[in-house]
């Protein structure tokens, strides 16, 4: 399984404070966010790691990351997303990197807590489909949101103003090889970006979809309040531990 960190997009709702640099190059508490999705793959056992970057300061990740030492990988792979076309978007790049294979997709302001070793372990065993995670926040309708009709998930709604439950989507996605063919046939959305939603919802129609709960934390880190609220968190729990599920 391979996985992938998408680190592009020009984040807006951080300006001043993206206005030169990219928002994944920000400080999360004591690391750069990147530091954080990287880890969180790494702790699942996925070693194979393409980071997809764009908008400001680019070239940086590749001075900051390297080969990825700092997370005992011998080597990272980067893609460069031109433009502003969204999750999915940023995500069609890796095709030539995992082709038949599974992905693992980390958003790269996505912070976790814990680790994602038994929702990766179970979708390994799942042989083929999708597989997101959910996590109960007070605020769903800033997510993607379930509906759930018993323990099915039987669509996705984008930042919906009446969520249908009290689960957001994380932004933490596991495809099989068809994830291309998908994203293919994907129409733009409102604003204008292929949405890694139509992309899920494309697997439930399939009937191809699973998902399991998150234990622990997790936050975003897009807007100020996240931000801060992902530092703080971060600064008092610590993130990425080890001590969860491991070997379940
Ligand atoms: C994106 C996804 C959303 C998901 C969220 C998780 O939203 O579109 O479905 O719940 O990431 O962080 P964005 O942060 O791009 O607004």
């Amino acid at each position: 399984m391979k996985g992938v960190v998408l680190a592009g997009g020009l984040g807006t709702r951080l300006r001043p404070l993206t206005s030169v640099t990219n928002k994944h190059l920000l400080p999360v508490y004591n690391q750069p966010m990147i530091y954080y999705p990287i880890q969180t793959l790494v702790n699942a056992g996925i070693t194979d790691i393409m980071v997809v970057t764009g908008g400001n300061s680019a070239g940086d990740f590749l001075r900051l990351l390297g080969n990825g030492k700092a997370f005992g990988l011998k080597r990272m792979n980067y893609a460069y997303q031109e433009g502003e076309g969204g999750i999915a978007d940023a995500l069609s790049l890796v095709e030539h990197f995992a082709a038949e294979e599974p992905v693992c997709v980390v958003l790269g302001d996505n912070i976790i807590e814990g680790n994602i070793l038994s929702a990766v372990t179970a979708y390994r065993q799942q042989g083929g489909g999708a597989k997101i995670i959910l996590k109960k926040v007070p605020d769903p309708q800033r997510f993607g949101v379930p509906r759930l009709d018993g323990n099915k998930v039987i669509s996705i709604d984008e930042k919906p103003s009446v969520p249908q439950s009290d689960f957001a989507v994380i932004g933490i996605y596991m495809y099989d090889g068809k994830v291309y063919d998908i994203i293919r046939d994907l129409i733009p959305s409102g604003r204008g970006e292929l949405e890694i939603t139509d992309v899920n919802n494309a697997y439930i129609a399939r009937n191809q979809m699973t998902w399991e709960e998150l234990e622990g934390w997790w936050t975003d880190a897009g807007t100020f309040e996240s931000l801060l609220h992902a530092s703080r968190l971060v600064a008092e729990t610590g993130a990425n531990k080890l001590t969860m599920k491991i070997g379940s």
